[in-house]
């Protein structure tokens, strides 16, 4: 018998599609699996995000043992394993300006089975620009010649004015939660010199200053906190200058993990503001032994404009709406900042504190997101109006990152000392879920950037042609361009996100749109970016551009 639906259940079945598409924030279940626990995940190319885990007993396989890296499709879920012939548990990494990636940095140790493992803590992993949206050629290529001056596990690398990366920090060899044996010193990749640079800062801010926060800032000096202390790095004369401690004793480097971002730069001055948030107010000099699990994290966030008027104001105290450690702090394509994932109590790590929760040193995951306004009122800057609960624990081992289609995708969360911690009763497990958090212009009618060019020149007028629906095309819509720096997510942080607003023009006939590109390199390291057009708070999807030549590093243009 042939189905026929009554025009009543199609009016039906067409209402419960409108509530389902209104537009809301939402949490998405992409994927039951990632294939790999996704404790460090970056987007490579429009369709795929690259994850690395240890190499440890992951379900994803490759030449007969666990992968510990994969590509993750954004279309599809499909999965690759890519094969990683060192170990990158705990590493950083950034793009060059000629679009490679590098991953820096990782685990000494082997695993149990798995016995292909190479140490990877003084290893530089390199993934090549591929534009597959399959993954099918991408490789990630590893020389035994090229590697570290210092061996670092829980560094933190990003990329610079001239198009290289800065390393900085971590620890010689694995240990279970402060920095016991300590890599304080600064490199670059490329070179710059045979040595490593010694760190005061590093020296002044242990045992707590692992995976140290840090950002390029638009003069070309980098702007590092660890621990609770923060600093101003010259790269170009090796000098540090150092500024005021995050107040009231919070410490928001690992293991106290708060999370940290650089606000949105504006033109004409780029004026740099940091945002640090949560982490932990406890003594440091107390051993890992004596911590709970149970320790409330901090709900401070601190504020500094680093100009000389800034710097001697000092930080600005605000609080978020929860207490967080392991979160993220990310910026959306209209400046605004994300904050999600995370734990209310506890610590990074696990089996090394007390109270622990099946092995995590945390607890209390915190479930709903928030969202932070830089320009509104002290006070008024943190919403979770309309923010959903994702139901998943995302706390130690997670990431999120914000992709080219505009939503966040989150990944992972593993406190076990294995990938392949799961079952019932286990409240922390190694999760393989895969989400997205779909912002609510997900499901209205969007800005379309139709094309751009694949190079955009430093202090140029570039014209592209868009389309914009019938609802945004009033005279006094509010029109913002961004160029951003998706980042790489680990450990709390994205190191190297950084959003650029640029001056821009919509057309009379709302056909093209005109922008003026970044100054120079300081204020955009030249390198990889996309692009999002804005209007009222309605994002497009994000188009990959070369922010400059393309040229290997060092390059200034
Ligand atoms: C994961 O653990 C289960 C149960 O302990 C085991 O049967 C399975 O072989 C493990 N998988 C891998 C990839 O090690
Ligand atoms: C920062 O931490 C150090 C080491 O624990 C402590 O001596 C110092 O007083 C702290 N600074 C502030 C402003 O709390
Ligand atoms: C949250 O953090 C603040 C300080 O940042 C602290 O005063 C407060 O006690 C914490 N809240 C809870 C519920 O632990
Ligand atoms: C993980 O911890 C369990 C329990 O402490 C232990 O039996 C196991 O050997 C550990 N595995 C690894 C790979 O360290
Ligand atoms: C980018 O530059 C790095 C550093 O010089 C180099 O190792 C890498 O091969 C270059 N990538 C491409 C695609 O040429």
């Amino acid at each position: 018998m042939k189905l026929s639906l009554s025009p009543l259940v199609l009016f039906f079945a067409h209402l419960a599609s409108a509530a389902t598409d209104a537009p809301a924030w939402r949490f998405n279940l992409k994927a039951e699996s990632s294939g790999i626990v996704a404790l460090e995940s970056v987007i490579v190319n429009p369709n795929l995000a690259l994850f690395f885990d240890r190499a440890s007993d992951d379900p994803l396989q490759i030449n007969g043992h666990s992968a510990w890296g994969a590509l993750f499709n954004l279309q599809t879920a499909e999965v690759t394993p890519l094969n990683v012939v060192t170990n990158s548990f705990c590493a950083s990494g950034a793009f060059l300006s000629n679009g490679t990636l590098a991953s820096i940095g990782g685990d000494q140790t082997g695993f149990p089975g798995n016995p292909i493992i190479q140490p990877g803590n003084q290893a530089i992993r390199l993934f090549d620009p591929c534009a597959s949206p399959t993954g099918e050629g991408c490789t990630l290529f590893e020389d035994p010649n090229l590697i570290l001056l210092e061996k670092r596990w829980y560094p933190s690398a990003t990329r610079i004015f001239d198009g290289s990366l800065i390393i900085v920090g971590g620890m010689h060899v694995e240990a279970v939660f402060y920095n016991v044996d300590p890599a304080n010193s600064i490199e670059f990749f490329p070179r710059k010199e045979q040595t490593a640079r010694p760190s005061p800062f590093l020296e002044r801010s242990l045992p707590a200053n692992l995976f140290p926060r840090l950002f390029a800032l638009p003069d070309g000096k980098v702007f590092m906190v660890a621990n609770n202390r923060s600093v101003i790095y010259d790269v170009e004369t090796d000098t540090e200058t150092p500024l005021p401690d995050i107040p009231n004793g919070v410490r928001v480097s690992n293991p106290t993990d708060g999370s940290a971002i650089l606000l949105p730069l504006s033109p004409p001055d780029f004026t740099p503001e940091v945002l640090v948030c949560g982490g932990s107010a406890i003594d440091d000099r107390i051993p890992s032994e004596d911590l709970s699990s149970q320790i409330p994290s901090s709900s401070q966030c601190s504020r500094i404009t680093l100009t000389p008027e800034g710097i001697a104001k000092g930080w600005e105290v605000d609080h978020m709406l929860s207490n967080r450690t392991l979160h993220e702090l990310l910026h959306l394509p209209n400046g605004q900042i994300l904050v999600a994932n995370g734990a209310g109590s506890g610590f990074a790590g696990f089996n090394s504190v007390q109270d622990t929760i099946g092995n995590s040193n945390s607890d209390h995951a915190v479930l709903v997101p928030e969202l932070y306004t830089p320009s509104a009122a002290l006070g008024r800057r943190f919403s979770n109006a309309g923010m959903p609960n994702s139901g998943i624990a995302r706390v130690y081992h997670s990431t999120i990152t914000l992709t080219p289609q505009g939503n966040f995708l989150i990944a992972g969360s593993n406190p076990n000392n294995a990938s392949n911690v799961t079952g019932t009763g286990v409240t922390f497990p190694s999760e393989f879920r895969v989400q997205t958090l779909d912002p609510p212009f997900m499901f209205v009618e969007r800005p379309k950037i139709l094309s751009a060019p694949q190079k955009l020149a430093f202090n140029s007028k570039v014209t592209v042609p868009i389309s914009l629906p019938g609802s945004l095309t009033g005279d006094n819509a509010k029109v913002q361009v961004s160029l951003m720096d998706l980042g790489f997510s680990t450990h709390g942080f994205h190191v190297g996100a950084r959003l650029v607003f640029m001056d821009a023009t919509i057309s009379k006939d709302k056909k093209s749109l005109t922008f003026v590109t970044p100054p120079s390199g300081r204020v955009y390291p030249p390198g990889p970016a996309t692009i999002f057009l804005t209007i009222d708070d309605v994002s497009s999807e994000g188009v990959a551009v070369m922010m400059g030549s393309g040229n290997a590093p060092p390059t200034l243009e």
